[in-house]
């Protein structure tokens, strides 16, 4: 049978990579942004309108779905408006509309990470198995281009200050929808395994990868950042390395990435 899925979050990093996947395993995909484009782009895929925050396309976009997969955050803008309170209105809408399943996608370490941002994640998983709505649960490590993006934000300094002992297991979007979609059903399953990346890595040695791949000569300086939130990071709490579920390293990424943006040049 066909499930009707709404997609939100369905423009960037993690969405980008279900829709596909979604549609190849026979979903009717309605993907949501709050500025969708024009045209749809094919068969079993529909763009509607969507926003969390004040509610404007959410009962449309919720009417006759079977399943929500709900992508859509907002990590560096307002999370407590779109990561809890769009949440939970996302979900007073599913309840209503007779979701079979909302699967939320959350990170490893939110309960453990004392970071607002985690914090609103965590609020958002509680609503979501407060909610009358059936759910899913799974919980990712840092995508790849989270890491690109952090180490983007230093690179044309002299000298890169970096969290140099914090630890991460970043995955490919890819393979961590490939893991997500399994999860995409009517049938909901609560608190699934979390999905990881393939290694475990500090972030000097990931710097020190990225460097290596971008050809700079850039020194990596400790910054020194102390708390509790440090102390997570360094501690492993971001991390599943019980849960490798992808194989795309780092290294293999950034190197498909180098070629992509010479090719695209
Ligand atoms: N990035 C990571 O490293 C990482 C790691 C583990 C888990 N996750 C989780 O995976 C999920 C996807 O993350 P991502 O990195 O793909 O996110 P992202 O790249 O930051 O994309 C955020 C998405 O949320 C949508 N959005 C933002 N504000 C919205 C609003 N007010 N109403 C409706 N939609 C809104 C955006 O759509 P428009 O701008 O088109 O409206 C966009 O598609 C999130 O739950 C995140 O916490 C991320």
């Amino acid at each position: 049978m066909t499930n009707r899925t709404l997609l939100t979050g369905a423009t960037r990093t993690l969405g980008r990579a279900l829709r596909p996947r979604l549609r190849e395993a026979g979903h009717a995909v309605r993907a949501a942004s709050r500025s969708p484009p024009p045209e749809s782009d094919g068969g079993n895929l529909e763009w509607v309108e969507l926003d969390l925050v004040d509610g404007t396309g959410l009962r449309s976009a919720v009417e006759d779905a079977d399943v929500v997969v709900h992508a859509a955050t907002a990590p560096r803008g307002d999370s407590e408006a779109v990561d809890v309170r769009g949440t939970e209105r996302l979900l007073a809408a599913a309840a209503d509309a007779g979701v079979d399943n909302v699967l939320y996608v959350s990170i490893v370490g939110v309960d453990e990470i004392l970071l607002s941002y985690y914090e609103h994640k965590l609020a958002a998983e509680r609503a979501v198995e407060a909610s009358t709505v059936p759910s899913t649960i799974v919980r990712a490590t840092q995508f790849h281009p989270f890491v690109r993006d952090l180490l983007d934000a230093v690179s044309r300094l002299p000298v890169w200050p970096l969290p140099t002992e914090f630890r991460l297991q970043p995955i490919d979007a890819g393979e961590a929808a490939d893991a997500i979609v399994e999860y995409a059903t009517a049938d909901p399953s609560g608190r699934v395994p979390a999905v990881g990346g393939p290694e475990v890595r500090t972030v000097r040695e990931l710097a020190r990868t990225y460097r290596e791949a971008r050809d700079l000569r850039r020194p990596i300086v400790r910054l020194p950042i102390p708390g509790s939130i440090a102390d997570g990071f360094r501690s492993g709490a971001a991390l599943c390395p019980e849960r490798t579920v992808g194989t795309r390293t780092w290294a293999e990424w950034l190197a498909d990435s180098e070629v992509e943006s010479v090719r695209s040049r």
